[in-house]
């Protein structure tokens, strides 16, 4: 039983109805009546008032209907589900309703049983969904509800200078996190001039984010199948237009239509950023559940590293979000660690090592590292980031024989 009652919104327009339904609802502890509504108009605008956890709502009403009042709670307040009651012979309605986004279908005449089991059971599938996670009083950030529950997480991969190792980064990360979890990667390039992800994990894939543009106004899951290249491990892989002077033809709103379609049908994405802080970068941002913010231990490194971490805190990121990562750590660099943490105020997450090696190796073969030497520090420390970003997962040896997902797509 909820700790809170289930707070509940009626919308018929008949009066004695809503009255009823008032009277059977009060012997119910868990369930309270907040508010009525006498046509699906008001219910709305009941509804936007109110934030019901449940909106019960008949089928048939005057100036807007029960269908049409769902279509509109579906799309602008989904913490609160929707429950139809219609009469029986209305049955039409009921593909309808769940087409519309309607929870439940109740049939009048209906039982009082019937009826607060299906409130409660609508609530618990809620609860589990995550809905209304952010009715509690500790509520995580909107990108914090993101991942398990639905849409995939967004792990942005940045640095304000170039050079650092952001793309080395991104493409392991991304290949260690499909590794060493069952999840669904995908990595996008977001480095629109200059994006080398292709190159690196040699990728012979002739489509990219500008055929996204192309198909912007029909993009769905299977045509972003086509698009999407596989990497290593089945990471599904958005390269950066073949030409620099393509990038300019992926607006910010490409980018918005991307990341809506990925994360739909994955539950990790990497991004590999360019080291400008455009638009673009910015609104991914927003709905990244954690910036790497990547710096070596250079003073002009560290320097933009300050810059940048100043830029997020201006935008009002959470620093919670954010993770210094410092690469290319070896004994002769300018600042240590404790240097680089006092100097940027900011815990060091992850030290990746200085590994020329295995670096050029990795590209030579057009691998990451992580798959051509699982066992080198540089790899595990890419699979230590693993574990800082999804600590539920323990780190594992590459290699495993855990059951993993191919692709994204489930196929
Ligand atoms: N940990 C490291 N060890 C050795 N070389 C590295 C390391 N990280 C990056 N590099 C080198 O630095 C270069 C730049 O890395 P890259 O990932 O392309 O940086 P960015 O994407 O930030 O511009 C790469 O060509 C690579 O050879
Ligand atoms: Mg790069």
């Amino acid at each position: 039983m909820a700790e809170q009652p289930i707070r509940l919104l009626i919308v018929d327009d008949i009066q004695s109805t809503r009255d009823n339904l008032r009277k059977l609802l009060s012997f119910e502890d868990d369930i309270e009546v907040v508010g009525t509504a006498g046509d699906g108009k008001e219910g709305v605008e009941e509804a936007q008032r109110l934030h019901p956890d449940i909106v019960l709502t008949d089928v048939n009403m005057p100036l807007m209907d029960g269908i049409q009042l769902t279509e509109q709670l579906t799309q602008d307040l989904p913490g609160s589900p929707v429950i139809i009651m219609s009469v029986q012979g209305e049955r039409d309605y009921l593909r309808r309703a769940m087409q519309a986004g309607a929870r439940e279908f109740l049939i009048k005449p209906f039982s009082h049983d019937e009826l607060v089991a299906a409130i409660r059971r609508v609530y618990a599938m809620e609860v589990k969904k995550g809905t209304f996670l952010t009715r509690t009083a500790e509520a995580p950030p909107a990108a914090a509800t993101s991942g398990r529950f639905g849409l995939g997480e967004v792990f942005v991969v940045f640095s304000a200078k170039g050079g650092v190792g952001k793309s080395i980064i991104a493409a392991n990360l991304a290949v260690a996190l499909a590794r060493e979890t069952d999840a669904r990667v995908a990595l996008v390039d977001l480095d629109l001039q200059f994006g080398d992800i292709g190159v690196m994990l040699n990728l012979n894939h002739s489509r990219s984010i500008t055929d996204v543009v192309d198909a912007q106004d029909h993009l769905d899951a299977e045509i972003l199948d086509d698009i999407l290249a596989v990497g290593p491990a089945g990471v599904r892989v958005l390269l950066a237009p073949v030409k620099p002077e393509l990038a300019d033809l992926v607006t910010p709103d490409h980018v918005r239509t991307v990341f809506a379609e990925v994360r739909k049908v994955c539950d990790f994405v990497v991004v590999d950023a360019s080291s400008h802080l455009g638009e673009a970068i910015l609104q991914v941002m927003e709905i990244a559940s954690k910036i790497l913010v990547v710096t070596g231990l250079t003073i002009p490194s560290v320097k933009n590293a300050r810059l940048t971490l100043g830029v997020l805190e201006s935008l009002n990121i959470d620093p919670e979000r954010v993770l210094l990562v410092v690469n290319r750590v070896d004994g002769y660099s300018d600042f240590n660690k404790e240097a680089t943490e006092q100097y940027l105020r900011v815990p060091v997450a992850v030290q990746i090592p200085h590994d020329p090696k295995a670096v050029s190796d990795a590209w030579n073969q057009g691998k990451p590292f992580v798959e051509t030497q699982p066992e080198a520090e540089i790899s595990r420390a890419i699979r230590e980031l693993v574990f800082r970003l999804v600590p539920q997962e323990q780190p594992a040896v590459v290699g495993g024989d855990r059951k993993r997902r191919r692709g994204i797509f489930g196929r």
